[in-house]
């Protein structure tokens, strides 16, 4: 079983890279970091970055996940391999341009493109944050899998995530640590990023925030509601590119990992997605994007 230690990034690409960035820093709230020859890179705590935006047509290019150590990069290529997926690694130069010490490239089961990572860069200095959102700390990416199933048991089996809990076969949360989830599968025609999600520091930011992009103009998806799978009162809102964003605050912590069983939520009962029953919608998506180096889909197991 291949140990996550933590989620690191999401590589979105962008016809119109100013303009993203100038939503993610003026709107949501992000630093910006660096913005080196094609790519700018934003910041919503230590790590170097949790969003890459590159210049590209619109749609996600690949999400980052951390595994510990060098050794345990090793492991987890012949463990990927063994379970019959392909497995490219990262050149120096692309590690360099991703701020990892190194990292290895595969697909999901749903065609989602999943870089497992070694070594993020951490910044010392305080985020100097676009806007005062609150925003403390990057919190979870969501991906889109035609099988919820399929692709969380890949998660739950192959990797170490476990099972939270799960709303009928449309959204599977799944947890690498205590947080509820830091990882989260929704239905969708076929692979994606459904939504990047941050964290903020209370309830007053949540709702000022809200009240923020209702004045600003930005399409608000959803929210404000609170997840009864996960306890956590969200916002989600939409972005350039088909990029939603989401903020949250008070998400649940699963301490006793033994004693926790996940629960399924119907999704045609009214309270499922938001327990105040307020309008949900299914929030969209950004398509994944076939890679600029070709990396072989999952082969059918031997
Ligand atoms: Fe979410």
């Amino acid at each position: 079983v291949i140990e996550l230690t933590d989620i690191a990034y999401v590589r979105s690409s962008s016809p119109d890279v100013e303009g993203a960035v100038r939503f993610a820093v003026e709107i949501v709230g992000l630093e910006l970091v660096d913005h080196d020859g094609s790519t700018a890179y934003l910041r919503a705590d230590q790590r170097h970055h949790c969003l890459a935006i590159e210049d590209g047509e619109p749609g996600v290019r690949g999400s980052g996940l951390c595994v510990s150590d060098l050794d345990a990069l090793a492991d987890a290529e012949r463990e990927l391999e063994a379970a019959g997926v392909s497995v490219s690694r990262g050149t120096a130069d692309e590690a360099a341009s991703r701020r990892v010490e190194a990292y290895i490239a595969f697909d999901d089961p749903a065609g989602n493109h999943i870089e497992l990572v070694v070594d993020q860069a951490v910044l010392g200095r305080p985020v100097h944050f676009g806007r005062d959102a609150g925003i403390i700390e990057f919190g979870h990416i969501c991906l889109d899998a035609p099988d919820t199933k399929v692709a969380a048991d890949f998660y739950c089996s192959v990797f170490s995530a476990k099972l939270s809990d799960r709303v009928g076969d449309a959204a599977r949360l799944l947890r690498i640590d205590p947080v509820h989830h830091k990882l989260a599968v929704f239905q969708s025609d076929g692979p994606g990023l459904c939504h990047i999600n941050l964290q903020v520091a209370s309830l007053d930011a949540l709702m000022t925030n809200w009240r923020f992009l209702e004045r600003t103009g930005v399409e608000i998806q959803s929210g404000p509601g609170r997840h009864p799978t996960s306890n956590a009162i969200f916002v989600y809102f939409s972005g350039p590119d088909q990029m939603t964003y989401e903020y949250s605050f008070g998400v649940r912590r699963i301490e006793d990992d033994a004693a926790w069983r996940p629960r399924v939520f119907p999704l045609e009962e009214p309270g499922s997605i938001d327990a105040w029953c307020g309008p949900t919608q299914r929030v969209t998506s950004q398509p994944q994007l076939q890679q600029e180096s070709p990396v072989p889909s999952v082969a059918a197991p031997a």
